[in-house]
């Protein structure tokens, strides 16, 4: 029998967070178990730093809100935590402590909101003994072992709002307008948010592109009378042989993702207006993507999320993530959505090791918009 659980939100935010908060507390309060939140992630869990959450007060009136009512931590990975010490730079596992916290405080589960990295520790965590249930957030739908993650559908809905945008004046000005949208090294957003904005161009991680095919492809627009262009390249694109462009490498300690992507829009907007003479622009859509309110999508994701999380720790079901799979919410060992990411306290995410599910030749999305021939750069 559970009596009393804690929530922790980690990783960079995604629309959804408080929706799937307000699903545990309400399915906890339903079964009499009490709920508490972690401030700042795995921070809070580390300090602990926590506050009781309930729908009456903490936790009501957030379905709506962007943001996380118990913030969020994108820089702590307590199995190897940069601290300073005697004016030096240290790396410890504090995991420890944290163990003890849940057990001084009595928490029987944790429910661990966040990404492949989050989950990462969740896994270490849980085979620390720790009752742990993870939630697969980030608005770059790259967690394994699940269809979608809360956040994206948010996430595509605003760079498909910036697409019609840019549809608009590139076709006044006959221009090229290019968006950079994020997505980290994973092609989700860029490609679904093309087909939804009728993008002519995408540019993803999975597929380094050749820019003589992109410019060839405004040619032939061109060609056909249509004087203007609407590009969408991920921020983790790379052309053919060359490498990611990044914004600049944070030292926000290891094991976590020290590397800020960002930039090959402006590169591929100039060499698209120097291959084809148009005038091009980009747009770098940036955090527009993960703030604010969350879509009717990923209201109803987020609540079944939490709801199922709340019923697999009645169940006494732990050490797994809820998922959705074949379209139904479904729950998975974390050791698989970790994958080969073996060693505990190892970094965290986005590196060799991890798991991150990207897009695939044989993914719907990918066979929709070479159907409907939008050039991907090869
Ligand atoms: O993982 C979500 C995400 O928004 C990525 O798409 C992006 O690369 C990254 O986070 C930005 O992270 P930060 O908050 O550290 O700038």
């Amino acid at each position: 029998m559970i009596k009393k659980v804690a929530i922790l939100a980690n990783g960079g935010d995604a629309p959804g967070f408080n929706a799937v908060i307000r699903g545990i507390v309400k399915t906890a309060e339903t079964n009499g178990i009490e709920c508490y939140g972690f401030i700042d992630g795995y921070r809070g869990l580390l300090k602990n730093d926590f506050i009781k959450l309930d729908s009456a007060t903490t936790a009501s009136g957030i379905l709506h809100k962007g943001g996380s009512i118990i913030g969020s931590s994108t820089n702590a990975n307590v199995f190897n935590y940069k601290l300073e010490e005697n004016g030096q730079v240290v790396y410890k596992d504090l995991s420890d402590i944290c163990v003890e916290n849940i057990k001084n405080d009595e928490f029987d589960c944790i429910f661990t909101l966040g990404g492949d990295g989050t989950q990462k520790s969740a896994r270490d965590f849980s085979l620390k003994g720790v009752n742990v249930i993870g939630i697969p957030k980030t608005i770059d739908n790259d967690v394994a072992c699940t269809e979608i993650t809360f956040g994206f559908n948010t996430a595509v809905s605003v760079a498909m709002e910036a697409i019609d945008r840019l549809h608009t004046t590139g076709e006044t000005h006959h221009r090229i307008m290019v968006l950079e949208v994020m997505g980290r090294y994973a092609g989700w957003i860029a490609l679904e948010a093309a087909i939804a904005g009728g993008a002519d161009i995408a540019l993803i991680p999975e597929i380094p592109y050749d820019i003589n095919i992109a410019a060839k492809k405004i040619e032939e627009r061109k060609e056909k009378g249509k004087n203007f262009s609407v590009v969408v390249v991920a921020e983790g694109a790379m052309p053919k042989g060359g490498t990611i462009t990044v914004e600049n490498i944070r030292d926000n300690g290891a094991g976590v993702d020290n590397t800020k992507l960002g930039g090959v829009g402006d590169k591929v907007a100039k060499e698209l207006q120097e291959l084809t003479g148009l005038d091009a622009r980009n747009t770098t859509l940036g955090y527009m993507q993960r703030g604010g309110t969350p879509v009717a999508f990923d209201r109803v994701l987020s609540t079944k999320y939490g709801a199922k999380a709340m019923e697999l720790a009645i169940e006494g079901k732990f050490g797994v993530l809820t998922v959705i799979k074949d379209g139904k919410l479904n729950s998975v060992p974390l050791e698989d959505v970790v994958g080969n990411n073996k060693v505990m306290g190892a970094v965290s995410g986005n590196t060799a090791e991890s798991n991150i599910r990207k897009v695939t030749r044989d993914h719907d999305l990918f066979k929709t918009a070479k159907s409907i021939g939008i050039c991907l750069g090869e």
